[in-house]
Formats: structure tokens, C-alpha cells, sequence
């Protein structure tokens, strides 16, 4: 019934521009933006009016986003399909309420392998952890994939006005040139391998692990290359028999998922490279937001409203993309690590009662920083038949404050962009329609975008936005009645390419469980190696 109410109201936004939904004595910004501990949030720029918006937040209470989002804090098994909790909230709060998982409390579980990991992370800052040849490391490779990557490689970056430790590198691939480029111009006399796998299985890590350990093994004696690893994983008895020494080991709960995870022991790459310190700066934003998730009403309720947008223009308008556009070099990897977040959490169709959704899944998310889009998909954007709703994020400071004339004119690239966006060359007084202009040089606007603005990119702030957008994917998957904590889509593929190994490893004939388009393939494999140079 409230989805079409809403189809309704989707079409009655179809026959308004969005500038004129800014007419009107009181204009449209005490509606539709908010601002929270230093976000601020403008949802203006889009086809939203306010009984849109009253519809959109009725339809959240009616799917019970609010009990829902009680269970998950509360640590109810929310993730049906694996029996678990989700709680990557209590590594942002293990002081808070305590937490039952079989009547058990885990809270102080939690708090010391936080304590655990993030003293480590100091002593291998300070020099009290060190390599083997009683050197400081320089370097930390976290072998990891997906969630163990994605987490600490996009916060390093964004971090990295903060980073005083040793260097970090990120080596996921199974590719071997990842591999080799990463390995090349290290030393490992002073590099600490952190292989980072919550289940200490996964096919790209171990392998990476088994040739990092080999590259180690070449220049430090055997009895020593312990010095030179760790693991982070759920599955401690697997680190301990793959050769990781026992006080080298630090786990996080089995009910913090992969892409949830770089709050936890996950995080140690960067918690290297910032300090215990800032490290916790980051737990503290998140824990802002939960908090702020928790109690805010709907209509001020920033996850909650993110995600009403988001639901808006995707199940509703039909508008299946989602552009996530960082004014914020540093936030390079942050479109990445949402694509995760979204796509694995949400991209399923398999509701909670087992029916199957009517309406499109998560949306697609992809995006990189401006500006250097704008030289590059902005095209698209503007001018093309597809709408893509954008999503800017900018600080309104930059760190180099040597550098401010670039930081203005990187702030006013983002703020154009969206106005250019909304407003195209159509000018306010629609019969004045851009008569001299040629075609192509005509751009319609009425598209989109939301900007959310900060400060300046803090630890802080970082564990703000993260959890921001964590929060706003659940309301999602909630709204659709979908399990957001799975991702049985990634196994077909992963069953599936180790029985093809033997294929292409000991160029085996035919195999007639293969299509004739895979057997073909594997020969052209064959027949193109055989080519030679
Ligand atoms: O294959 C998907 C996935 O399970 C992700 O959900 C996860 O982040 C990634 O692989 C890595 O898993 P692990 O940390 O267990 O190596």
C-alpha cells in the first residue's frame, strides 16, 4: 500500500523540476537537511517533497526499522541464515551495555582483544615489538581480501595526514603482480606480514600468506620469521597450525562480519600506522553515530534519511545507481569500500520469509573523487539519459592549510557540480529555454545528488562517516525485508573457478561438465601459452 502511494508520488515529481520545490516563502532547507555532531547533510537536490518525505518515513516505521535496529544492538541473531548476531557496534562501545550471546556477556571479551590488538599496534610503533635483526619495522603488508582489505586500506589512506608509524601496503590479488610490485621494493628484514582473514580460508589470502612467508624465509633464518607475522582471524587454532606464533594471533568476534570489520583487530594495519589513539578517535565517531542512529527521530535520523533517499530513487524512482563522489583525495578507496558495504550487503533477492523481492535490489555503487570525475564519467552524468542520483562528500578544511587556494577552488568544484546538476541551463523562468543554444550544448539539470558535508577529515569524523553509511545500508536491507549480514552470492563463482584449477594448472583434457564455452576457453589458455613470447 505505502509502496504505491510512494509509485504515486513518483509520479507526481515526474510533472516538477526540483528548483521549483525551493519556491515558497520558507525555501526547502529546514526540511530537507539536518546536521549532527559537525555532518551536515543536504538532501535538497532531490525530487523529495514533504509528503514524500512523511510517506518515505512512515514506510520505515512500518517495516520496523526501529525494533529491528534494537535486535542488532542488543546482539539477537539477526543474520538468520548463519545464526549469528551482528555486532560490530559493541567494537565501537565494549564498555557499554552488556551484551548476551548465550547468556553469556561478551562485552569484556571484546574489550581485550581490542586492549590486545591496539598495545601491539604501540609496540610496534614504539619499537618494543621489533623484526628480528632488532630493527624497527618500516614496513606492514596486511594480506587480506574484501573486508579484511577494503576496511584498512580506505582508512589508512584517508588517515594518512595521521600516519606516523611504518608504511603500509596492501596485497589482496591473487594475481602474482600485485604480489611482486608490492614485495619489490621492500626489505624484509624490516617488514611485518599481518594476514588478515576472519576465516583464515580464503583462497587469495593464504596463498599471498604462503608467498610472503616464502619472501621472508629467503633473508631470515627459520627460527626467526616468526617475528615477522601475525594473524587477525576468528579462527585461531588455524593461524596457530599455519605457523603464526600464539601471542601474534588477535581475533574479533565471529559476529562482526568481513565488511563490518575494520573496527575490530582487522583494523591493526592502520591502527599501526596512526596510534592507539586516533585509532580510538575513530571508534568514538561510530560510536557517535550509533548513538545518534539509536535515539534521533526518523525525521532527523541521518542513517534513517540517508537510506529514505536511497530508497527513494532507486526502489521507487527506478533509479539503480548510485554515484558516491569524495571531494577528498584521500577518500579515494572510500566508493570501494561502499561498494562492498551496499552491494554484498543488499544485492540479494531472497527475503527473510524465504519469498522473493518484487523490487529491485541494492542499488549499484561506484564513484571516485573529485574532481577528477569530472574530467572523466561527469560527461555521463549531466548530459546522458540515464539519471544517476550522486552522492558528494566534501570537508570544508583541508589539512594543508599551505595549500588553501586549492581547497577553495576543490569546495566550490563540489558545490557547482551539484548545482549544475539540479539547475542544468534551464533558467529559473522555464519560458526563457535556452533558445540560442545549440543541442549539445543544452543541459536539462533536474538530477539529483545529496551533498554531506564535514569539517575536516578527522579519525573522528571517519568513524562518523563509516558508521553512517553501515547504519543506512541496514535500514535498506530492512525496508526490503532482506538478510543485509549474508553473502552466499560470492560462492558459486569461488566453488566453481577450483574446479576449473586443474584445467589450466595440468592442462587437462575436455571436461563435459563444462559448457563448451569454458572448455574452449581453457584451451585458447593453453594454445596462447604455448605461443611463447
Ligand atoms: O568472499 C567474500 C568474503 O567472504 C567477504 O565477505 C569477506 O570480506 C572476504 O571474503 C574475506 O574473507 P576472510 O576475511 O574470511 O578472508
Amino acid at each position: 500500500m505505502i509502496w504505491q502511494e510512494l509509485k504515486k508520488r513518483k509520479k507526481t515529481a515526474l510533472t516538477k523540476r526540483i528548483t521549483s520545490l525551493f519556491e515558497g516563502p520558507k525555501g526547502r532547507l529546514a526540511d530537507f537537511s539536518i546536521e549532527f555532531d559537525g555532518l551536515y547533510f543536504d538532501y535538497s537536490k532531490t525530487s523529495i517533497d514533504l509528503p514524500t518525505k512523511n510517506l518515505l518515513i512512515h514506510l520505515a516505521h512500518a517495516k520496523n526499522v526501529g525494533q529491528y535496529r534494537e535486535e542488532m544492538f542488543a546482539g539477537e541473531r539477526i543474520n538468520f541464515t548463519e545464526n549469528r548476531s551482528v555486532l560490530h557496534t559493541l567494537e565501537r562501545n565494549p564498555t557499554g551495555p552488556e551484551i548476551y550471546i548465550d547468556g553469556e556477556t561478551i562485552n569484556h571479551e571484546v574489550q581485550a582483544a581490542q586492549t590486545s590488538f591496539l598495545n601491539f599496534a604501540e609496540a610496534v610503533r614504539d619499537g618494543t615489538a621489533l623484526a628480528s635483526n632488532n630493527n624497527k619495522f618500516t614496513d606492514i603488508i596486511n594480506i587480506g581480501i574484501g573486508g579484511s582489505d577494503l576496511g584498512p586500506k580506505m582508512v589508512s589512506k584517508a588517515l594518512s595526514p595521521y600516519a606516523d608509524g611504518p608504511r603500509t601496503h596492501f596485497l589482496s590479488n591473487i594475481d602474482g603482480a600485485q604480489a611482486f610490485d608490492c614485495t619489490k621494493s621492500l626489505n624484509p628484514k624490516t617488514t611485518l606480514a599481518i594476514i588478515a582473514s576472519k576465516t583464515f580460508t580464503t583462497l587469495e589470502t593464504m596463498r599471498n600468506a604462503t608467498q610472503i612467508k616464502k619472501w621472508l624465509r629467503n633473508v631470515i633464518p627459520e627460527e626467526s620469521v616468526g617475528e615477522h607475522l601475525c594473524a587477525i582471524s576468528n579462527a585461531r587454532e588455524k593461524c596457530l597450525a599455519w605457523g603464526v606464533k600464539e601471542e601474534r594471533v588477535f581475533t574479533f568476534g565471529e559476529s562482526v562480519g568481513g565488511r563490518y570489520s575494520v573496527w575490530s583487530a582487522i583494523g591493526l594495519s592502520a591502527a599501526i600506522a596512526i596510534g592507539k589513539r586516533n585509532f580510538r578517535q575513530l571508534l568514538e565517531g561510530g560510536k557517535s553515530m550509533d548513538n545518534h542512529f539509536r535515539t534521533a527521530p526518523s525525521h532527523i535520523n541521518l542513517p534513517v534519511l540517508l537510506a529514505l533517499v536511497g530508497i527513494w530513487h532507486n526502489q521507487v524512482c527506478g533509479l539503480s545507481t548510485r554515484a558516491v563522489i569524495p571531494y577528498e583525495e584521500r577518500l579515494e578507496f572510500f566508493p570501494a569500500y561502499l561498494q562492498q558495504l551496499e552491494m554484498e550487503s543488499n544485492g540479494k533477492v531472497t527475503r527473510q520469509d524465504l519469498t522473493a523481492l518484487k523490487l529491485p535490489s541494492g542499488p549499484i555503487i561506484w564513484g571516485g573523487t573529485g574532481t577528477n570525475g569530472q574530467h572523466a564519467y561527469f560527461q555521463h552524468l549531466h548530459q546522458s539519459n540515464i539519471i544517476t542520483p550522486c552522492e558528494f562528500l566534501v570537508g570544508a578544511r583541508g589539512h594543508e592549510d599551505k595549500l588553501q587556494t586549492h581547497h577553495d577552488y576543490l569546495v566550490a568544484n563540489c558545490l557547482a557540480q551539484a548545482e549544475a546538476l539540479m539547475c542544468g541551463t534551464v533558467s529559473k523562468d522555464s519560458s526563457d529555454h535556452n533558445k540560442s543554444r545549440p543541442k549539445y550544448r543544452y543541459f536539462n539539470g533536474n538530477r539529483p545528488s545529496t551533498t554531506l558535508m564535514y569539517q575536516l577529515l578527522t579519525p573522528y569524523v571517519l568513524g562518523q562517516l563509516i558508521a553512517l553509511y553501515e547504519h543506512r545500508v541496514f535500514v535498506e536491507g530492512v525496508i526490503l525485508g532482506i538478510n543485509s549480514f549474508d553473502q552466499w552470492g560470492v560462492e558459486l563463482g569461488k566453488g566453481l573457478a577450483e574446479d576449473i584449477f586443474p584445467s589450466i594448472y595440468r592442462k587437462k583434457e575436455n571436461n563435459d561438465k563444462f559448457s563448451n564455452s569454458l572448455n574452449e576457453l581453457i584451451a585458447k589458455t593453453h594454445a596462447y601459452r604455448d605461443r611463447g613470447n
